[in-house]
């Protein structure tokens, strides 16, 4: 029998996203708060080892593709050690990382040979002075040299993200279009949402009719993908350049194929990005707890998946930060 994870609404969850660490060393607007320390004393911080247990479950359970995220993953020393745990892992398909990309230039080929296969890496502007506003540090340049260091070691697809903030960033979504077609990367236009108080309003931006009237301009076509295939919807160039994909979930959220839950660094299972139920794994992993009880709290939680966020509904903010488990 395949095993798989199903949550109460009939959705396959088979994407676990990890983040190995909460801390960042960028301070973009829309995720911390300037004065950001870190939330979690390191002690709650799983091992690698932990990990892998924990993933470990989780793939011997259905779940086929693992993303990485942070905070800034690659600020954590242990990370190539997390990855070349959970790439052995038998039956994982497909193992990703999201990264600011500031530390890249370093570490592409180290990813790369521990097993990772696919990178998205944010990139808000090409225009040094406002990366520096957005992001609260200068670091273009040194993002630049991270995707082409990507690229050098031959990951693919290489995909950017950019949140776009009106009044801020969103007269260069031409000029990044470009970019991504001269270097062959994916392009994702992203909605911000209201996660965590930042200290920053969080923008409101209606990406939908905005990409379809961009994509009709510059003459692509509707790509049609897959269930669970991730939330982002393309456009591609016929002849094959371009690939453009925008990620919607305040205008248009795409919550009824939502394929993922996250795991926190301290082992803290969410089970939606948008809403607070969670599991606490780590602790029971700490606790002593056997695999049969945590594959039962995996479960657990499974079938305690809301339907969707309602970031547009909810008068309050979500309290945790975007950090806590890296989008
Ligand atoms: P792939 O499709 O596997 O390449 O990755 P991805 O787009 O799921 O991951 P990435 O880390 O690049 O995230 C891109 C954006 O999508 C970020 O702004 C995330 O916060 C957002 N995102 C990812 N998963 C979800 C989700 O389940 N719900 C919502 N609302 N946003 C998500
Ligand atoms: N809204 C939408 N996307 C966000 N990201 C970080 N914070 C937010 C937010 N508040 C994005 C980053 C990164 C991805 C993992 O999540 O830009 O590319
Ligand atoms: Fe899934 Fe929640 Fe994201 Fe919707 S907001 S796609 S339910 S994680």
């Amino acid at each position: 029998s395949t095993p798989a994870l199903v949550d109460a609404f009939g959705r396959t969850i088979d994407y676990l996203r990890v983040s190995v660490t909460d801390r960042c060393d960028l301070r973009c607007t829309y995720c911390l708060p300037e004065a950001f320390k870190g939330f979690e004393e390191p002690a709650n911080w799983l091992s690698h080892q932990e990990m892998g247990r924990l993933v470990g479950l989780f793939v011997a359970m259905g779940t086929r593709h693992v993303r990485l995220t942070g905070g800034e993953p690659l600020t954590r020393r242990a990370l190539p050690d997390v990855v070349r745990h959970i790439a052995a892992l038998p039956g994982l398909r497909d193992l990703s990382l999201s990264t600011n990309g500031t530390r890249l230039d370093r570490l592409a080929l180290t990813l790369r040979e521990a097993g990772v296969q696919r990178l998205n890496i944010s990139l808000d502007s090409l225009d040094a002075d406002c990366m520096a506003r957005i992001t609260g540090r200068d670091c273009l340049a040194d993002v630049l040299r991270g995707i082409e260091a990507a690229r050098a070691a031959g990951f693919s697809p290489i995909k950017l993200n950019m949140v776009v903030q009106p009044g801020v960033n969103d007269h260069e979504v031409e000029a990044m279009v470009d970019f991504a077609l001269r270097h062959a990367l994916v392009l994702r236009l992203i909605e911000p949402m209201p996660m965590g108080d930042t200290g920053r309003a969080t923008p409101r931006c209606d990406l939908s009719s905005f990409t379809e009237a961009l994509a009709a301009r510059l003459g692509l076509l509707p790509q049609v993908l897959g269930r669970g295939a991730g939330p982002a919807r393309y456009w591609q160039d016929p002849v094959g350049g371009m690939s453009l994909g925008v990620i919607t979930p305040m205008s248009q959220h795409f919550c009824e194929t939502c394929n993922r839950v996250r795991l926190g660094v301290d082992g803290t299972l969410y089970l939606c990005l948008g809403q607070d139920q969670q599991v606490p794994l780590g602790a029971l992993l700490r606790q002593g707890a056997s695999d049969a009880t945590l594959r039962e709290a995996i479960l657990a939680g499974i079938a305690a998946k809301p339907a969707r966020h309602e970031f547009n509904e909810r008068r309050e903010k979500i309290v945790r930060f975007m950090a806590q488990t890296g989008g």
